[in-house]
């Protein structure tokens, strides 16, 4: 089969396309014909050498048919989305023709959509669905402010914040994308900054903060919090950089809550995948109640350019690539 191979760890060079053996099926593993598959600044940092662990095969999520599967926990031919579960990290990811999860990661996802359209969901929309409606518990009514609400995950929080009647702030570093961030339901924006708690005026009054901008923010979401107020650390936009001279003695806002997801837990005990209602955003995309459509596609040629795009912050939403 077909598949882009990590070289070494470096620049985009380091994607290469190769002929490599198809997955063998396995106990406990569905093997998945991809149709396509999301980008994630996760396999950006995989291919520089950033992180512990890459393996030679990226791609941290896909959609496609079930081609294998030894304990019959899908049907052949069922249309499938898998993520994390190692896949691009300690086991062959989805940057390729067939992809070997495990059954911990897959879950069904029929709905009539575009393989583009289904491939931007599932790391995306489980990450953002988990934060706001489980780490967050929004419920309708509450205000929440999305910290980088620009990004892909930030645009399908605000999105589903929105259906489910929360009042959104986004914010984003550049004024010229207020406007679509209010088109996608935020009330108002905000310029980010790293002192925001200090001039946003519903400040005290926040039920919740979303943070993507990540650890260089990470106090000053929480000060922006109203008593029992939580902020979900869950992106790193602003560098992954440790916070220093941290000294809660001194720095953390008193009686709010500071929670963290990190979608490697998805598969794992007490996350199942199960939790998470894909199969209901999917058909809440193909009912028109959701507007999953990614940005860009590109070909499976074209990984280097979606890279580069990614890299060079040009996405303005979910970039996904498609198997012709
Ligand atoms: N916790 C998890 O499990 C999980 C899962 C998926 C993704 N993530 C993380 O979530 C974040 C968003 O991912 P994504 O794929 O949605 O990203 P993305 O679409 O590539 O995000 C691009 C946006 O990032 C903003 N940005 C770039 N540099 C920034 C900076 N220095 N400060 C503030 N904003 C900045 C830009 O917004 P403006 O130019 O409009 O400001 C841009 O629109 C990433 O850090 C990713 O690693 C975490």
């Amino acid at each position: 089969m077909r598949a882009i191979v990590l070289e070494k760890f470096g620049g985009l060079d380091s994607l290469v396309i190769k002929e490599i053996p198809e997955p063998e099926p396995k106990a406990g593993h569905v093997v998945i014909q991809v149709k396509a598959f999301g980008i994630n600044h996760a396999e950006l940092h995989m291919r520089r050498g950033e992180w512990a662990e890459a393996a030679p095969v990226s791609g941290i999520e896909c959609v496609g048919l079930v081609k294998s599967c030894p304990g019959g926990e899908f049907p052949i031919g069922a249309k499938v989305a898998a993520l994390m579960g190692g896949l691009g990290r300690t086991i062959n990811g989805s940057y390729a023709e067939y992809t070997c999860a495990p059954v911990s990661n897959v879950a069904l996802i029929e709905a009539d959509l575009p393989w583009a359209e289904l491939a931007a969901i599932p790391e995306t929309y489980a990450t953002a669905w988990t934060c706001l409606f489980r780490n967050l518990g929004i419920e309708k009514g509450q205000l929440l402010v999305i910290r980088g609400a620009t990004s892909s995950f930030g645009q399908a929080a605000l999105k589903m914040a929105v259906n489910a009647g929360a009042h959104v702030i986004a914010t984003s570093r550049n004024r010229d994308r207020f406007a679509m961030l209010e088109k996608l339901g935020a009330e108002r924006c905000e310029v980010e900054r790293r002192d925001l708690s200090k001039v946003i005026p519903e400040a005290k009054k926040i039920d919740a903060v979303l943070d993507l901008v990540g650890n260089t923010v990470m106090l000053d979401s929480l000060a922006m919090l109203q008593r029992g107020g939580r902020s979900c650390l869950a992106g790193w936009l602003g560098g992954l950089d440790p916070i220093p001279d941290f000294n809660p003695l001194l720095q953390m806002a008193s009686g709010v809550y500071l929670t963290f997801f990190g979608s490697f837990v998805f598969g794992t005990p007490g996350f199942p995948l199960s939790d998470v209602p894909l199969q209901q955003i999917a058909a809440d995309a193909a009912a028109g109640r959701l507007d999953v459509k990614p940005t860009r596609v590109f070909r499976f040629e074209e990984i280097r350019e979606a890279h580069r795009v990614m890299e060079a912050n040009e996405a303005r939403g979910k970039l996904v690539v498609v198997h012709a």
